[in-house]
């Protein structure tokens, strides 16, 4: 009896030391004073976003001050001039679901994560049982999408440590773009962790602008041809199985040489109707295309020599969002 008291004491006690709240768990960075200036001017905004135990645990990408310097230099404006709404959208896309660190962004196939970003107008996906399973449940796990992985070398679970000793790792969110993570393992506070990007994550667009802006140019002239782009970008929760353009080109051109007829049932083909995040992929699982023929899945391999296949087709280039 008298033991179990103690160790109660003892929880609460550790408990206590180390609460602390995400602005001063993010004050103790320097290379975080942009956004803790921000935070700090804008309080209403982040209590609404991160004052809330409801939503905990949570996990933010803390975009550091290069990101601010390199928003400004692009858009010819501070990043604290977009409106609101946007900005609203933004941090929310930062605001990882569920307590996530290193084990967590280490997993062989890495790790789609559900955000706070649940607007319809980014949004258009369902979540699928085996997110939902993994990140407590469809309504928890209803925002948009990062997936993040481990981009070291050694094909080992270590992450390749950058200055200061910590791990970096590779981030895909909106755009073909990569953003690099810095896990902090010490980046612990109330509602969660947090942890540092050297860049700001896109928020992922409508498909005919994403296929657009990684050049897949053949892909996009077959869609035009067969007039599916306004399907496409109006479709909630399907996966394309883009070809690029070396793949086009060693078919024989199909984008130009089918007809609209031929070249639709080709694309549809190329078009499942969910959503396959590429880690939850097995090998020989199959989808129903929307042209009702079956793509069946291949995967190869362990570790960083892991291949997956669509039929005989290679990806190439996963989870783009
Ligand atoms: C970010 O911080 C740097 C250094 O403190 C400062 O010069 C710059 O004005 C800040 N930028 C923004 C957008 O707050
Ligand atoms: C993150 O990793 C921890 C420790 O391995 C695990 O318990 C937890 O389920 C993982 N979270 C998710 C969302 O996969
Ligand atoms: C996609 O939608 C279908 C039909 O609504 C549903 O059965 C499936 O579970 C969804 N898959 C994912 C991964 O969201
Ligand atoms: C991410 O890290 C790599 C390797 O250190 C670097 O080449 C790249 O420029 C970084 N990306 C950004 C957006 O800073
Ligand atoms: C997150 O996980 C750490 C340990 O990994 C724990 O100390 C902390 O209490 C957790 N936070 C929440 C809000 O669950
Ligand atoms: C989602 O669908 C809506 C309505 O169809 C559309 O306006 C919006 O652009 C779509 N968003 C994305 C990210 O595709
Ligand atoms: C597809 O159509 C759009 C809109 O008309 C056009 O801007 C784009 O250049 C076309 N793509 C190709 C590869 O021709
Ligand atoms: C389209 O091409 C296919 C295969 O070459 C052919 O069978 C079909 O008749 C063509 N359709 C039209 C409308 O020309
Ligand atoms: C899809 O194919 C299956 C078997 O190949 C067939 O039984 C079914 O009727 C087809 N469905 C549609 C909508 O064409």
């Amino acid at each position: 009896m008298k033991s179990s008291n103690f160790l109660i004491t003892i929880s609460l006690f550790s408990k206590f030391v180390v609460a602390r709240s995400f602005l001063e768990a993010i004050s103790t960075y320097p290379e975080l004073s942009n956004f803790t200036t921000f935070y700090a001017s804008n309080i209403n905004l982040a209590n609404l976003l991160f004052g809330n135990p409801s939503i905990y645990p949570i996990t933010v990408l803390v975009p550091n001050n290069n990101a601010f310097a390199s928003y400004q230099a692009d858009n010819g404006s501070p990043l604290t001039s977009l409106p609101t709404e946007e900005l609203l959208s933004l941090i929310q896309y930062h605001t990882l679901i569920s307590n996530l660190s290193t084990t967590n962004f280490t997993m062989d196939s890495g790790l789609t994560a559900p955000t706070l970003l649940t607007k319809e107008e980014y949004n258009n996906r369902t979540v699928g049982p085996a997110l939902a399973a993994q990140f407590g449940g469809t309504e928890r796990s209803d925002g948009q999408v990062v997936f993040i992985k481990s981009e070291d070398s050694s094909g080992t679970r270590r992450f390749v440590l950058r200055q200061g000793g910590i791990g970096s790792t590779a981030i895909r969110s909106g755009r073909d773009s990569d953003v690099n993570l810095t896990v902090l393992e010490e980046g612990i506070w109330d509602g969660g962790r947090f942890h540092i990007v050297d860049s700001l994550l896109t928020i992922p667009e409508p498909c005919s602008n994403t296929i657009r802006g990684a050049q897949l140019s053949s892909l996009d002239n077959a869609l035009n041809r067969s007039e599916l782009w306004p399907a496409l970008d109006h479709s909630t929760n399907v996966t394309c199985l883009g070809p690029n353009n070396a793949a086009f080109s060693s078919a024989g051109n199909p984008d130009e040489n089918l007809n609209k007829t031929v070249l639709t049932d080709a694309l549809l083909f190329h078009t499942l109707p969910e959503i396959a995040y590429s880690n939850f992929l097995t090998d020989g699982q199959t989808f129903t295309s929307l042209a009702n023929l079956t793509v069946k899945v291949k995967i190869t391999g362990v570790g960083k020599q892991k291949q997956i296949y669509f039929n005989n087709a290679r990806v190439v280039d996963a989870n783009v969002l």
